[in-house]
């Protein structure tokens, strides 16, 4: 069951304190941060993307009533609910006209809480839902995104970026996001999320003359966190059964249901590599420093201007904070291309999270790694949108060097 997630903002530390013992027996609920004042609250709010968010109003720094404002602009998908003592009603008014949802009196009793948590949670579920056909069904509005973590080196972080990435789409953005794995042989992307896929893509393609939207939805794992996954292979043999034009239906028809869809892929030009490319809106080109990976993007970014992809890149620095020989500033200069974003290197919460199976804008929230994919995520939702006109058709199903000199 899926947990209305809560965050707490009250400066005193006792009434968070019992606030998280009022909730400790609630099944539904989680407490999943406590902030200290309405400065803090809104940054919380922005990284956690809680249901709900429990506001005192008297706070240093900023005050709950402004906090709430601000909230209900960057994270509308947050019910604020203001906690308020006898006597506020001035400041009440001024709080739900702020964008707060609900209010409760001090001292409340645990049932109250929790079922004021409950109802906002439900109105905010709802809402949504009726929000959303609209939204689907007028195809202007609706403009759905592939993005594709690229690079011509091993292990130089794709499947971990492209997991955090659309765990993270989907936390800030609560659409819907699916992750598919293209990384068809030795694809990682169910061990990183830890979900047993019972279909993968190669079962799918068995049913790919009658496929539609409705029985892709049917080899989709859903994730907790929120996103789907279409997995590779369970063997590295059945990669073979994939093909140029199967991608190419299967991501279009993705398109049909999904506002993001980010592709892993592995680390070469194949033709159901050159197909995603080909249909993204945005290729996020992974380096790190190292002669090596720089000599190999070099080249990559070569084919891809000939390939008229080059417009889509961002280049993306996994394990910048690494530079022991290469200088960012040189890797920029010899490559001619800038870093759009930079992913710090931090071993320990990328291994404890892959060994838990938990991305770790989950597991992790806190770390700088996880703020800088927060900040990658960003640059996508504002990215994606206008480079929309550059995902080109998928062109003939062919291989790179037909492609280069065709
Ligand atoms: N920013 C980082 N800091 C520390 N370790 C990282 C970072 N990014 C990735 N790693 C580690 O590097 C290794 C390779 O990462 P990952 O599997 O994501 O790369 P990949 O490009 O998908 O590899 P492959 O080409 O094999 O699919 C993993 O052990 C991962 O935990
Ligand atoms: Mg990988």
């Amino acid at each position: 069951m899926e947990k209305i997630r809560v965050l707490v903002a009250d400066d005193v530390a006792e009434t968070r304190e019992n606030i998280r013992r009022l909730l400790y027996f609630e099944k539904d609920i989680e407490v999943v941060g406590e902030a200290e004042n309405g400065e803090e609250a809104v940054r919380m709010a922005e990284k956690l993307s809680p249901d709900v968010v429990l506001m005192d109003i008297n706070m240093p720094v900023l005050d709950g009533i402004a906090a709430t404002e601000m909230i209900s602009l960057r994270v509308p998908t947050a019910a604020i609910v203001i906690m308020s003592v006898q006597g506020e009603q001035e400041y009440l008014k001024k709080a739900m006209m702020a964008g707060a949802r609900e209010y409760l009196v001090k001292p409340f009793s645990s049932d109250e809480l929790a079922d004021t948590i409950r109802k906002v949670y439900q109105l905010e579920q709802k809402r949504r839902a009726v929000l959303a056909p609209t939204q689907a069904g007028t195809s202007e509005r609706r403009n759905p995104k592939i993005i594709t973590v690229f690079s011509t080196k091993g292990g130089v972080g794709k499947t971990t970026i492209a997991v955090n990435l659309a765990v993270a789409l989907y936390q800030q953005t609560r659409k819907k996001v699916v992750l598919v794995d293209l990384d068809l042989q030795f694809g990682d992307v169910a061990i990183m999320l830890n979900v047993v896929p019972k279909r993968t893509i190669s079962e799918l393609v068995q049913e790919i003359a009658q496929l539609d939207s409705e029985l892709l939805e049917a080899y989709l794992v859903s994730h907790s966190s929120g996103i789907k996954v279409l997995t590779a292979p369970l063997r590295p043999e059945y990669a073979e059964l994939v093909t140029a034009s199967h991608v190419e239906k299967i991501l279009n028809l993705l398109k049909e249901n999904y506002d993001y869809i980010v592709v892993d892929t592995p680390s070469y030009f194949q033709e159901t590599t050159l197909t995603a490319l080909d249909l993204s809106n945005l290729i996020l080109l992974l380096v790190s420093l190292e002669l090596p990976t720089i000599k190999n993007v070099k080249l990559a970014l070569e084919i891809l201007d000939t390939l008229h992809h080059k417009g889509k890149v961002k280049l993306v620095l996994n394990r910048s904070s690494n530079d022991i020989g290469v200088k960012c500033a040189d890797m920029e200069r010899s490559l001619n291309f800038q870093v759009a974003a930079h992913i710090p290197s931090d071993g320990r919460t990328v291994v404890a999270a892959v060994n838990k199976g938990i991305p770790f804008v989950i597991s992790h929230p806190g770390s700088k790694i996880a703020e800088a994919i927060r900040e990658l995520t960003s640059l996508v939702i504002e990215n994606g949108g206008r480079r929309r006109e550059q995902a080109a058709e998928s062109k003939e199903a062919k291989g790179i060097l037909a492609r280069l000199f065709g």
